[in-house]
């Protein structure tokens, strides 16, 4: 029997609640919030929709009560604030980083073998942080970024192209950030067909800069950051665990050499399964690339030395 956690009834926990919800991918599902009612509340009215849309996990809303979330198989992290418009993900390192190490150390006392996924931001981050809080073998601690980035890349080459986005294939490598994310632009295809074959160079330029600031732009639009997509990875992220998918997810783990970086969580393709994160796929990069990649790396270890001053 399969149960989930998700900290953080706010839009984006919800979303991913409801989409777990919906794909059946748990027996039971716990919510849990900081704010009494929120996912009590919420929790109460996604069960409703059971009938509607025919599905039978049982959903629980907590407040605060981490007991009842023992025994979990993952835990789901989306603690923490949003960013609002203008913001990096980056400035909100000081308030969400003691909001994200209290949730680790309290979710993991109850359920010590779960795979943490980490969707807090900023999440390369908060992922580092919660390898370095829980102590857990790396394998078990996946920060989600990828996966969303990935999806934003494909519908912007699915909008130019004018195909379905499910015929196109490719992925974010780096950071989850505006400017350290890397859409690898030589490996996305259309049905196997290069997209570099289909698309003029500024096409593709302009692609690549509208998923860098895929989220931003929603930030804008919204008020506050995105949570259909980001929810909807974070969900497929816990499929691919608790259903052994074995799939290849680009998404951020901790990194011992590969990618030519060490001591630090950032985004690569891994195979994920009910282990968590199990192999890192070594794509060769091109020496550009690879720049590009070594200075996301420098940024984001910039941010998780912040991190010395805030959780000692
Ligand atoms: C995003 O990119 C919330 O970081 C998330 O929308």
């Amino acid at each position: 029997m399969t149960k989930i956690t998700i900290v953080g009834a706010g839009n984006v926990g919800a979303t991913c609640a409801n989409v777990i919800a919906q794909r059946e991918l748990a027996a039971e599902l716990v919510l849990l919030d900081v704010k009494e009612g929120i996912s009590e509340g919420k929790a109460m009215d996604m069960i409703q929709t059971a009938a509607l849309c025919e599905f039978d996990t049982r959903i629980t809303g907590v407040t605060n009560d981490y007991p009842a979330t023992a025994d979990s198989d993952v835990v789901v992290i989306t603690s923490g604030i949003p960013r609002k418009p203008g913001m990096s993900r980056e400035e909100l390192i000081g308030t969400n980083a003691g909001i994200v190490k209290s949730v680790v150390e309290q979710a993991l006392h109850y359920s010590p073998a779960a795979v943490f996924v980490i969707i807090s931001n900023p999440m390369d981050t908060m992922t580092y942080l919660t390898l370095k809080a829980s102590g857990l073998p790396k394998n078990r601690v996946i920060g989600m970024g990828g996966m969303l980035d990935s999806s934003r890349f494909k519908y912007y080459l699915g909008q130019a192209l004018h195909v379905p986005v499910t015929d196109i294939q490719g992925f974010v490598i780096g950071g989850h950030g505006d400017t350290t994310m890397i859409p690898v632009v030589r490996f996305a295809t259309y049905n196997g067909i290069p997209v570099s074959a289909l698309l003029p160079k500024e096409t593709l330029e302009r692609v690549v800069a509208d998923t860098m600031v895929g989220g931003a732009t929603l930030t804008k639009l919204l008020g506050t950051s995105a949570w259909y997509a980001p929810g909807a990875a974070g969900a497929s992220l816990v499929e691919a665990i608790v259903c052994d998918q074995k799939k290849v997810i680009p998404c951020c783990v901790a990194l011992d050499g590969e990618y030519g970086q060490r001591d630090i969580c950032i985004g690569v393709p891994v195979t994920v399964g009910r282990n968590g994160w199990e192999e890192i796929i070594n794509v060769r990069l091109t020496d550009e690339e690879q720049a590009l990649f070594n200075k996301s790396a420098d940024a984001v270890r910039a941010m998780n030395n912040v991190l010395t001053g805030i959780c000692g």
